[in-house]
């Protein structure tokens, strides 16, 4: 894969945006909600494009929040072409930065305990196990998932911000 750039999604983007949820997650998110979501206050989501032979692509994102000092990670996809290339590592990354930026002590985020890959993801950005949701998530196969509960402990001085 060739450079990739993130940028936060415009009004423009929004139809790419629900693209690529429903190509990450192989279930739709409806627009409405996805616009009420992002449109929700200290909401916010970003694209990853890549620019290639066939002109400009959407190829992941991410959707985070920030509330009363804490930074919340809601969403992050990446449609399974565009896997292992560093793309969610990029968009985190950035999440991270921005709510860095804006004050945040500790980001949160939940995963599904059958989601190893993002769970490495997660650590190995330094995100911490610090609880569990028992049966949190019901999947299409009808059984039932625990979430579990991470956080990013913001070091301000890895963001230049001490
Ligand atoms: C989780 C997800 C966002 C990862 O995106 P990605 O662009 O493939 O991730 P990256 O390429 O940036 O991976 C960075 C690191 O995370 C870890 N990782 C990511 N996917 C992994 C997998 N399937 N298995 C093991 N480790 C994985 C690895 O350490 C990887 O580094 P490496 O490739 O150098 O070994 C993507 O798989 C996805 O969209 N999955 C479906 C939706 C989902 O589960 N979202 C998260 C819900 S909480």
């Amino acid at each position: 894969m060739t450079a990739f750039a993130v940028q936060p999604v415009t009004g423009a983007d929004l139809d790419l945006l629900v693209d690529l949820y429903a190509r990450s997650f192989d279930e739709p998110y409806a627009r409405p909600a996805l616009e009420s979501l992002i449109d929700s206050p200290g909401a916010w989501a970003a694209i990853a494009w890549r620019d290639g032979p066939a002109g400009r692509q959407g190829v992941g994102f991410i959707i985070a929040r920030m509330v009363a000092g804490e930074g919340e990670i809601l969403s992050l996809g990446v449609p399974v072409p565009a896997r292992r290339r560093g793309v969610g590592r990029a968009l985190l990354t950035d999440a991270l930065y921005r709510l860095a930026l804006s004050g945040a002590d500790d980001v949160f985020l939940e995963v599904g305990e059958d989601n190893p890959g993002a769970v490495a993801l997660y650590r190995g950005l330094g995100f911490r196990q610090v609880g569990r949701r028992r049966g949190y998530y019901l999947r299409k196969n009808g059984r039932r998932v625990s979430a579990l509960i991470m956080r990013y402990p913001v070091k301000k001085s890895d963001y230049s911000l001490e």
